[in-house]
């Protein structure tokens, strides 16, 4: 998507808190939801109205390195959302165009939004336009005090609030776009003789009105306005992508046979015609080829699976995995780092990893590559057209050429020449009559 707005655009996402109530020693934004940390799905958005200028303020460098390639700056002390916006002086040095600050706890909202707000700012040379929303319980939200015409003259926070104000229910999401010229000198007449002993952004909207510049709300639904602030603020979120996610694979033609129990991450990609069974796992780095089926209980992540392959039930699929056109992996079988190629078979019962697997071979139930020896991994090469038989144990390094059978139960520490038999196992012994006297014996 690119920015329709002629405006040239800055953001300055604030991701500086603590986050205190995650009780957590990940910093809050970078908890992932569908697989993505918080303030991903914020710089994702972020990206798709193709600002000029881009900040994020941090509390730590952990942070910061986890928001690159987006530049970011250390707020020392959390003075404020006003203070932090502060911090981005630097970045915005000169800038008149839009300047749209967004929070990186919030990681719901959808750029259509944005782009509204944008607008509606710029409609009305507005000095700033509020994203506003009425949820259920507007607690300690700040609450936005409009005129007679719906103009928006103050924010008041909760803590600040008389019984009047706190009677309002259209409250402060935070998101705000605003003039990007006067911005510098209203930052710079901002105070904190507050409730909070905090420089408050909000402000800056009080501000302006006494310098004869009018500001304008935009209202949204609460849903895509949650703020993340505890570990069941995380739970509700999930659910909330998920049930977005699962939305998005419906309508570009997957079938997910019980959605509710379909997890997917922000990048699943199911081509037209991928069958879901229920209680699946996509973790993130999933593509799955057109027309490919994915029985129950599967769980899969950082796997490429080309068209017409069929996996599970119970099957776990790790990074690295990759199928050709019509593979199969059935019950209880992992792989890792495996590319088993077009039309070849893992049926039952069998962990593939650091290995590959050439068209059209079938390895038996309980095959074992041995990829690890204690302290290196190794890697075990299975030619096209290859015949593993059961129960064997494949200990790497070791390739089998194209077109060799192993016999079952063996256990192969030497490569196999192609359209050779190897079998490596102890040879059988038949004792004739040996169970019946056996039998004969237990009776006495
Ligand atoms: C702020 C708004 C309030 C609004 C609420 C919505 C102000 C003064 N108040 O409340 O009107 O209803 O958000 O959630 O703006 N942050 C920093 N540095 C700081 C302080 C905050 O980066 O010094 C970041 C936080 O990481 C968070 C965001 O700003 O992403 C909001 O901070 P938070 O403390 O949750 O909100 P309040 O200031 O209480």
């Amino acid at each position: 998507m690119t920015n329709k707005n002629s405006a040239p655009l800055a953001i300055v996402v604030l991701a500086a808190g603590k986050g205190t109530r995650m009780r957590s020693a990940l910093p809050k934004v970078l908890h992932p939801l569908a697989g993505l940390p918080l303030v991903g799905h914020v710089l994702a958005m972020a990206e798709a109205l193709v600002p000029e200028r881009r900040l994020v303020v941090v509390s730590e460098a952990q942070v910061g390195a986890a928001v690159s390639p987006w530049p970011s700056v250390v707020q020392e002390l959390q003075e404020g959302t006003g203070h932090a916006v502060m911090q981005a002086g630097d970045a915005l040095s000169g800038f008149t165009g839009d300047v749209l600050v967004l929070y990186g706890d919030t990681p719901l909202l959808e750029v259509e939004t944005l782009t509204a707000l944008l607008d509606a700012r710029r409609s009305a040379t507005a000095a700033a336009a509020v994203l506003g929303f009425r949820p259920a319980d507007p607690g300690l939200y700040g609450r936005l005090v409009c005129d007679d015409n719906g103009k928006l003259e103050r924010i008041v926070e909760a803590r600040d609030a008389d019984a009047a104000i706190l009677a309002l229910d259209l409250c402060n999401s935070g998101v705000m776009a605003l003039d990007g010229g006067p911005l510098p000198g209203l930052l710079a007449r901002l105070d904190n003789n507050n409730a909070k002993g905090e420089y408050y952004l909000t402000d800056i909207v009080a501000i302006s009105a006494a310098d004869g510049r009018q500001s304008v709300v935009l209202e949204a639904a609460e849903e895509s306005l949650l703020g993340v602030d505890s570990r069941a603020d995380l739970a509700v979120a999930e659910a909330v992508i998920q049930t977005r996610l699962r939305a998005r694979a419906m309508a570009s033609g997957a079938t997910l046979t019980d959605p509710a129990s379909t997890f997917l991450s922000h990048d699943t990609v199911l081509e037209q015609d991928v069958t879901v069974g229920p209680n699946v796992v996509f973790g993130p780095g999933v593509h799955i080829g057109a027309g490919s089926e994915i029985l129950a209980f599967c769980h899969l992540e950082g796997v490429m699976v080309a068209a017409g392959a069929r996996i599970g039930p119970f099957a776990r699929l790790r990074p690295g995995t990759r199928l050709g056109e019509g593979a199969r992996i059935g019950n209880f079988v992992e792989t890792k780092a495996a590319e088993i190629a077009a039309g070849a078979k893992v049926n039952h019962l069998s962990y593939v990893g650091d290995a590959s697997v050439g068209a059209g071979a079938n390895i038996g139930a309980g095959t074992i590559t041995c990829n690890y020896d204690g302290f290196s991994k190794h890697r075990t090469e299975i030619g096209a057209g290859a015949f593993i038989g059961s129960n064997t144990a494949l200990v790497a390094p070791v390739s089998i050429g194209d077109g060799a059978m192993v016999g079952a139960g063996s256990t192969v520490t030497k490569d196999v020449e192609a359209d050779a038999l190897a079998v490596a196992r102890r040879e059988q012994r038949d004792i004739p009559d040996g169970a019946a006297r056996f039998r004969r014996q237990r009776k006495d």
